[in-house]
């Protein structure tokens, strides 16, 4: 296994949106498990292909507290979701930037599995949230695209500053 880099916003390749997959090769489950493994080290509950730059379908999520509940979505589609929950959200594209965002408070998804057998789950608090925030990302959505066009700039220069300084060092 391995631990890939997280693209950081506002790195453009977090715009991409993610093309489904169609083949459930020894690859995808390799891919699988290298993201688990960039989750559980970052640490974080979410990891979106996306974030690793690579532009498939593919969610991981362990919202558990002992980090014993690894969740795989490739191919996600929301099939219900209502209600409304407010809840603070981060990501591991956005380090050390945390934020309000509306969300569907209880939602049904469908998914296939790393071998790509189908299941549907539902789902309502962090589960719920994490799922929205982590299938924005693959459509090229970051949890600051929610907030007004302020804090977004301060986000933006926020990050702009930590990546000169990352430069630097
Ligand atoms: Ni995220």
């Amino acid at each position: 296994m391995a631990i890939l880099p997280i693209l950081e916003y506002p790195d453009p390749r977090l715009k991409r949106i993610a093309r489904p997959v169609t083949e459930f090769t020894p690859e995808i489950q390799r891919r699988v498990a290298d993201m688990a493994e960039t989750m559980y080290a970052a640490p974080g509950i979410g990891l979106a292909a996306t974030q690793v730059d690579d532009h498939r379908r593919i969610i991981v999520i362990d919202v558990s507290p002992d980090k014993s509940d690894l969740k795989v979505f490739i191919n996600p589609e929301l099939i219900e979701a209502d209600g409304e929950i407010v809840g603070e959200e981060g990501c591991l594209s956005v380090p050390q930037v945390f934020d309000r965002v509306r969300r569907a408070a209880h939602i049904r998804v469908r998914a296939q599995d790393a071998t790509g057998k189908p299941f549907e789950l539902e789902a309502t608090e962090l589960l719920a949230v994490c799922i929205q925030h982590e299938m924005d990302h693959l459509m090229g959505i970051v949890f600051v695209d929610h907030l007004s066009q302020l804090k977004q700039m301060r986000v933006r220069n926020r990050m702009n500053k930590r990546h000169r300084e990352a430069q630097r060092a």
